[in-house]
């Protein structure tokens, strides 16, 4: 297992953190490379439950280092209380986390932008602050990680900043902005400065040498593919790069050094927040996933809309990932559906598509074809042995290798560390 690439092949909440950690026990570094606390990714551990947001999901294996990238977002006062919250669990992180000088800062004026921002666009957002904070990068006005040790530039371009923001908020949304007092915000993000100082480097020198020092190295993707900046539905998408290619963006990584691809796909389909969703099931059945698969946003709480697997979307989500193999999880929520609906194109103004459409208006308006798959009564929560799964939940993993034409390697039977069937000794 050299270097693997994890990443969410639907719209997030696949079981990437549950597939990482289990990961995380063959590899020496663990990285995560966008996104921000926009995520909640869920470690269970004989029964007791973690969830990080900003830590990558390797934390909580001794002696595995942890980065989290320069390709991410960081609210420095969030970063804060997740370390905290993870120490409280007696986990040492002392030299075993980094984070990148390149990392940009979640200031409080994105979180005002993105509140005066989501009455108009109806994305549904976590809130976080994570969009506006990726417009600053790209403007080129954002302020970094590293920027916080030194003190003068930041308190420069941080005032430079929010005379432009207030300007902004008051013209633009009528909105007048209030604690965005720049002394109060330098000297809390100089104090916390003074906590992560311990923590911060030039992670892709770290990556990089890990690397050709022939380490194992994760790489672990926040979000899905199908939430892609570029690749997902856009404009109902989050704001960095989840999908592969990210991975070298955010980490400082070239493709060459990329070995294999790992796609998170979920046994059915969850989408949180708005935006086209073609296979949801609005009535008793998705309620029915929702309960069973306890489908409540880790980060935000939200119920999440849940459907059947799409085979249109995770063609594209394959294709624009390079996937090598697949986790297929939470197999055991399907456990005593009689009959499983699987969407191998949809029906568009009367013709059939089979290509995941561009634009966000036409997936709104297409109609799911289905397959009906045979279900089965018995219970698969905790399985380990392939052989040991009903005939028919064995044929609905075989499906989704021959309909994606992308091998199975790892398939989830439960929340827990260990509830997961290996299959052919690829990450054995
Ligand atoms: P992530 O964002 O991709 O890491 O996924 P989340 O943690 O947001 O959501 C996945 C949820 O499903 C969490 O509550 C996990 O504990 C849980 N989970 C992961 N894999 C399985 C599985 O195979 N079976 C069941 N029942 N739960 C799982
Ligand atoms: P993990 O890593 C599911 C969704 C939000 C919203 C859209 C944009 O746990 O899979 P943002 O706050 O990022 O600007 O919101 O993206 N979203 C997620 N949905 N899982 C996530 O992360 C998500 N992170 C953001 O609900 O629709
Ligand atoms: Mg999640």
């Amino acid at each position: 297992m050299p270097t693997v690439v994890i990443v969410g092949a639907q719209w997030g909440d696949e079981g990437k953190g549950k597939v990482v950690d289990f990961l995380t026990e063959k590899a020496d570094v663990v990285a995560r490379y966008q996104g921000g606390h926009n995520a909640g990714h869920t470690v269970v551990i004989g029964g007791e439950k973690f969830v990080l947001h900003l830590v990558p999901s390797g934390i909580f294996r001794q002696g595995k280092l942890c980065i989290i990238g320069g390709g991410t977002v960081v609210d420095p006062y969030c970063l804060i209380e997740e370390i905290e919250g993870i120490k409280a669990n007696g986990i040492d992180v002392s030299g075993r986390l980094l984070l990148s000088k390149g990392a940009h800062l979640i200031m409080p004026y994105h979180m005002a932008i993105e509140q005066a921002n989501e009455g108009a666009k109806k994305i549904g957002t976590t809130g976080r602050g994570i969009g506006p904070a990726y417009v600053d990068k790209a403007s080129r006005s954002g302020l970094r990680v590293g920027d916080l040790l030194y003190p003068a530039l930041f308190r420069e371009r941080l005032q430079t900043n929010l005379r432009h923001i207030t300007a902004l908020l008051k013209a633009v949304y009528g909105v007048a902005p209030e604690g965005l007092s720049p002394d109060e915000i330098y000297e809390g993000y100089m104090r916390c400065a003074g906590t992560l100082g311990q923590y911060i480097a030039d992670t892709d020198i770290v990556v990089n040498e890990a690397i050709d020092a022939g380490k194992n190295v994760l790489f672990e993707g926040a979000q899905g593919a199908l939430l892609d900046i570029d690749h997902g539905t856009y404009p109902y998408v989050t704001s960095s790069s989840a999908s592969a290619g990210g991975a070298c963006t955010g980490l400082g990584v070239g493709p060459t050094k990329i070995d294999r691809v790992l796609g998170v796909v979920k046994a059915y389909t969850t989408r949180v927040g708005g935006g086209p969703f073609p296979t949801e099931l609005r009535g008793p059945l998705g309620e029915t996933l929702r309960e069973r698969g306890g489908e409540y946003g880790a980060t935000t709480g939200r119920p999440r809309r849940c459907g059947w697997l799409d085979f249109v979307g995770l063609r594209h989500s394959v294709r624009v990932n390079g996937f090598t193999g697949l986790a297929i999880t939470k197999l055991d929520i399907l456990d005593g559906i009689e009959e499983i609906k699987v969407c191998t194109a949809y029906r568009y103004k009367g013709e059939l598509m089979t290509e995941f459409p561009k634009e966000a208006a036409v997936l709104e308006a297409v109609e799911p074809v289905y397959e009906t798959i045979e279900g089965w009564q018995e219970g698969t929560t905790g399985l380990k042995d392939f052989e040991a799964l009903p005939p028919s939940a064995r044929r609905y993993i075989r499906t989704i290798a021959e309909m994606l034409g992308v091998p199975v390697h790892l398939i989830s039977t439960g929340a827990d560390r260990g509830s997961l069937i290996m299959l052919d000794g690829q990450f054995g």
